[in-house]
């Protein structure tokens, strides 16, 4: 995914002062968010395009400071060699390629707004914003299930920024975007090689462990920030709008594949329940 310092992470940090965000991205999406989410007077209500450096230094102080994101993750590097066989090791590192091209490119677009991610280029995982970048990834089927589940979000929260406010970002998405989807494809390819070995509890489990974290990377169910995100264009809907259209998408791909949904209730810090 594209390592969002995400709406969560900003939630965490509240109203931090302008200038020290830590990770607030730029990345979050939705699959349908138009259909979904009508256009109106409130939604967009914001229409100016904001291309360059002297167009973002006009801007409010606080869609300034919004224009952070977080380091890349590196989930790739324990997987790059020990995948099981030649063909998941060279997909593993053309992801882990895809993935720090994508940090690339985002930190590009950092230094257009005066700002950068240099200082992120190693992260130890315990200090990565994301929660789901520090855990551990003790086997194969949780990088199944990474890329099925925690992949998609980043694939949700980079389309919802297409046709944002921010014209540099608009144009660094569509490959981007696209390389995402192509990391769940391989993680919905590697569950179903799992469940073909007979491996299905092993692939369950892994879902009970990122299942709720995904749902909880949307952000909180209450944000007030997102309004001002989706008044200045550069979101299209709230956290809890995309993180219902996720849940969805996500639990047919498991009902498809002979998988439990995963109990959340009580499990989840951010998510309405
Ligand atoms: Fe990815
Ligand atoms: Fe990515």
């Amino acid at each position: 995914m594209a390592n969002p310092g995400n709406a969560r992470q900003m939630e965490q940090e509240g109203d931090r002062p302008e200038g020290t965000a830590a990770g607030g991205p730029i990345i979050e999406r939705v699959h349908g968010a138009a259909e979904l989410v009508p256009e109106s007077p409130q939604r967009r209500e914001f229409t100016d395009r904001v291309s360059n450096r002297a167009d973002f230094e006009r801007m409010p102080e606080e869609y300034r400071a919004d224009c952070e994101i977080g380091g890349r993750h590196l989930y790739v590097s324990n997987w790059v060699l020990t995948a099981p066989n030649a063909d998941d090791i060279w997909r593993m590192s053309r992801i882990a390629a895809e993935e720090v091209d994508h940090f690339r490119k985002i930190n590009k677009l950092l230094k257009i707004i005066g700002s950068s991610a240099d200082d992120r280029l190693w992260v130890d995982r315990e200090e990565r914003y994301v929660d789901a970048f520090k855990s551990e990834m003790p086997s194969w089927a949780d990088i199944a299930v990474f890329g099925m589940l925690i992949d998609r979000v980043g694939e949700y929260q980079l389309d919802e920024f297409m046709d944002s406010s921010f014209e540099p970002l608009n144009q660094m998405l569509p490959p981007v975007l696209a390389e995402e989807k192509g990391h769940v494809s391989f993680g919905i390819q590697k569950a179903k090689d799992l469940i073909g070995q007979g491996r299905k509890d092993e692939l369950q489990a892994a879902i009970d462990r990122w299942y709720p974290e995904a749902l909880d990377m949307f952000g909180s169910a209450t944000s007030k920030r997102v309004a001002k995100y989706i008044k200045w264009g550069l979101k299209r809907r709230t956290n809890e709008e995309a993180r219902i259209a996720y849940k969805a998408e996500s639990d047919a791909v498991l009902r498809e594949l002979g998988l439990e949904i995963p109990e959340v209730a009580g499990k989840l810090q951010y998510a309405a329940g």
